[in-house]
């Protein structure tokens, strides 16, 4: 089961091309919001909503508010056709709590898990602009904390670690692979001195 695991969260990387013509159900989209909805939260309070877009016309409106990949300086984002046919927007409800930064990594990675369970891909986008949430007609209370882009994947996205110059930028290579490096777990456990 461990090791399930641990191939799930290996698999659930940043995706930022998807067969875009690969529509994704509201029921799917919602199935992935229950995931979120069962996750932890400080004082158990509960504040993230979401609103969930799967018609073209909208997320070609949401794509058009959002910064992609900025390690990748001359790639402008994915091309039509490449985009992502689906999102679900994060919104902080005010009402309810003045932050939520804690509760939406833990949501967001819910969604995540399960859209790569389904076979699905995503990437979190908080380069938003903020005529967005005009656009999408969200009440004032409602703020938008990030975006999940979420889609059939349909590029390689592969771990490795730090190069020699701990260069934590993510690169493209010569077959448009994708490679995200991640520190080792050497450098990030911190032994106890005492
Ligand atoms: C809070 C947060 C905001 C992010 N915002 C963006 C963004 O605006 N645009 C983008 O292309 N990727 C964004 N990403 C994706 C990161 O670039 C990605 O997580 C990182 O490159 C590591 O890749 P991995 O998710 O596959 O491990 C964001 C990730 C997080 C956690």
């Amino acid at each position: 089961m461990l090791d399930d695991l641990e191939r799930l969260v290996k698999k659930t990387r940043s995706f930022r091309r998807f067969c875009q013509n690969e529509s994704i159900d509201k029921a799917i989209l919602k199935r992935l919001v229950n995931l979120a909805r069962l996750a932890g939260s400080a004082r158990n309070v509960q504040p993230l909503k979401y609103m969930l877009i799967n018609e073209p016309d909208q997320a070609a409106q949401v794509f058009s508010h959002l910064a992609w990949a900025g390690y990748l300086h001359d790639w402008p984002g994915p091309q039509d056709g490449e985009r992502p046919s689906a999102y679900i927007i994060c919104l902080l409800d005010s009402l309810i709590s003045a932050e939520a930064d804690c509760d939406l990594g833990i949501a967001t990675q819910n969604i995540l898990l399960g859209a790569t369970a389904m076979g699905l891909g995503g990437c979190r986008i908080g380069s938003i602009s903020p005529k967005l949430k005009g656009i999408l007609g969200i009440a004032d209370h409602l703020k938008i904390i990030l975006v999940l882009a979420i889609g059939k994947p349909k590029e390689t996205v592969l771990l490795e670690d730090l190069g020699p110059e701990n260069d934590i930028k993510y690169w493209r290579d010569g077959a448009d692979q994708h490679h995200v490096p991640k520190r080792s777990l050497t450098e990030i456990i911190v032994e106890n001195s005492k």
